[in-house]
C-alpha cells in the first residue's frame, strides 16, 4: 500500500480489470472522476459488489487533469483502512511550468503499539459514534518518515490526497513559497497563496506549487498541525550546494476542466439536508430498514446516524433531478463532530454567505452546528451516492443518494 498509481493524459482511456482475491467482496471507486455511473463502482447502489474469486472490468474516459484516487467501495470502514487505495493522476494536454512533482497519499494507521499490526476492530462502536477511526501512526504513502530531496528556488508541484478514514490534516508550509492551485482535481480560477494553515478532510485533495525558499543547507518542511503542535509530515532537505535556478513569478493558474457549467442559483431548487446524531448528538428516534428505531435501538445495531430522519441509504433519493437541473443542498450538521461530505460524480460549488460561489469541490467539510450550502448542475445521469466520508460515519448511517434522469 498505496496500490499501484494509474497516471494518463487528460482525455485518455482508463481501463482496469478488478480481480477479487479478497476473501471479501468489494468494489473500487474512482473518487472525483466525472465518470458513467455504472462505473462508479459504489457497491449496492452501481453496481454488485464483486465477490471473492470474481472480477469486474473498469472502463471509462479521464476527461478532467487533476489529482483523484481510487479506492474500495464496500465495507469501506476496513477496507480503506487496511490500505485499499492508490492515486489516480490525470496529466493536463500541455505541460505545467513546475521543476518536478511528488503525489503524497496522506493517512493514519491504527496500530497495536506492541505488535505493529493493523488493529482489527474495524466495526468499532466508539469510532463509529464519534470522530471516526483515528490511527496513532501518521504517515506519508505508508512511510512514517517521508524524506525527499529539494534544491533552492525548486518549484515542485505537491499533489496531497487524504485517505485516512476519519484524520482532518491541518497542514502548513515552512520554507517554501506556496500556492493552492487545485481542490479536488479542479483548477482554481485564481491560485491561492498559502499563508498559515490550511485544513485536508478525508476524500479531498490539494494541489500545491511551492518554491523551495530554503537555504542550501535548510530543510523545507511540510508541517502537520497536531493539537497546537507542529510536527513534520514530509522533509526536504535543500541542496548544500546552490543552484542556478532562479526565483519564478508566482504562477499562472492551471488550465480549467472543460465543460463546467456555473450553478445558476438564482434558479435552482433547494434541497435540505439534516444531519443528525452520533454521541452528545440530540437524535431521538430515525428510521432504519423501513422501521421506526429509538437511538437506544439504534446504538444496539451499531448504527448512530441519520439524514433528514433516516439511518443509511433510503429507499427514495434526497434529490430527484432532470438532466442539466441546477441543485442547491443547504446542509445542516445538527451533530457535535465535523463531517466530510463527499457527492459522486458531480463537483459542486459552495454557496457563500455573500451569494457568491466557492471554488469546484467533490468533498466538503461541515463542522458541528454548521449549516453549510452546496450547488451543483445535475449534468451526469445515474444514482449518485452522497456520504460523509469518514467511513465509520458511512457505516453507522451517513449516506443518501441523488437521482438524475
Ligand atoms: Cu471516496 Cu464514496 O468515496
Ligand atoms: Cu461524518
Amino acid at each position: 500500500m498505496p496500490g499501484t498509481m494509474i497516471r494518463v493524459k487528460q482525455g485518455e482511456r482508463v481501463t482496469r480489470r478488478f480481480v477479487n482475491d479478497l476473501p471479501q467482496a468489494s468494489s473500487i471507486h474512482w473518487h472525483g472522476v466525472r465518470i458513467d455511473n455504472s462505473m462508479d463502482g459504489v457497491a449496492g447502489l452501481t453496481q454488485k459488489a464483486v465477490p471473492s474469486g470474481e472480477s469486474f472490468d473498469y472502463d471509462f474516459t479521464a476527461q478532467d487533469a487533476g489529482t483523484f484516487w481510487y479506492h474500495a467501495h464496500n465495507r469501506s470502514m476496513e477496507q480503506v483502512a487496511r490500505g485499499l487505495y492508490g492515486a489516480l493522476i490525470v496529466d493536463e494536454t500541455e505541460p505545467v511550468d513546475v521543476d518536478r512533482e511528488e503525489v503524497l497519499i496522506l493517512d493514519d494507521w491504527l496500530l497495536n503499539p506492541e505488535t505493529a499490526q493493523l488493529d482489527p476492530e474495524f466495526d468499532s462502536p466508539h469510532d463509529k459514534s464519534h470522530a471516526g477511526r483515528r490511527g496513532n501512526y501518521i504517515a506519508t504513502n505508508g512511510a512514517a518518515f517521508t524524506e525527499l530531496s529539494a534544491k533552492q528556488n525548486e518549484r515542485l508541484r505537491l499533489r496531497l490526497i487524504n485517505a485516512a478514514n476519519a484524520r482532518i490534516f491541518q497542514l502548513a508550509l515552512s520554507g517554501f513559497e506556496g500556492w493552492i492551485m487545485a481542490y479536488d482535481g479542479m483548477p482554481l480560477d485564481e491560485p491561492e497563496k498559502v499563508s498559515g494553515t490550511f485544513l485536508l478532510a478525508p476524500g479531498q485533495r490539494i494541489d500545491l506549487f511551492v518554491d523551495v525558499t530554503a537555504a542550501p543547507g535548510e530543510t523545507a518542511h511540510l508541517v502537520r498541525i497536531d493539537d497546537e503542535e507542529g510536527f513534520s509530515q514530509v522533509s526536504f532537505p535543500v541542496e548544500a550546494t546552490p543552484t542556478s535556478i532562479a526565483a519564478r513569478e508566482a504562477p499562472l493558474p492551471l488550465p480549467p476542466n472543460p465543460d463546467m457549467k456555473v450553478p445558476d442559483v438564482g434558479k435552482a431548487r433547494l434541497f435540505q439536508l439534516n444531519m443528525e446524531g452520533g454521541a452528545m448528538g440530540r437524535l431521538q428516534s430515525a428510521t432504519y430498514n423501513g422501521e421506526t428505531k429509538s437511538f437506544r435501538e439504534l446504538v444496539a445495531e451499531n448504527q448512530f446516524w441519520s439524514f433528514n430522519g433516516v439511518v443509511g441509504m433510503s429507499e427514495t433519493p434526497l434529490a430527484e433531478l432532470s438532466t442539466g437541473e441546477t441543485a442547491r443542498v443547504s446542509i445542516h450538521n445538527d451533530t457535535v463532530f465535523p463531517h466530510a461530505m463527499h457527492l459522486h460524480g458531480m463537483h459542486f460549488r459552495e454557496v457563500l454567505d455573500d451569494g457568491k460561489l466557492g471554488p469546484l469541490r467533490d468533498t466538503l467539510l461541515v463542522f458541528g452546528d454548521e449549516t453549510r450550502e452546496i450547488a451543483f448542475v445535475a449534468g451526469n445521469p445515474g444514482k449518485w451516492i452522497f456520504h460523509c466520508h469518514m467511513l465509520a460515519h458511512t457505516a453507522s448511517g451517513m449516506a443518501t443518494w441523488v437521482n438524475v434522469t
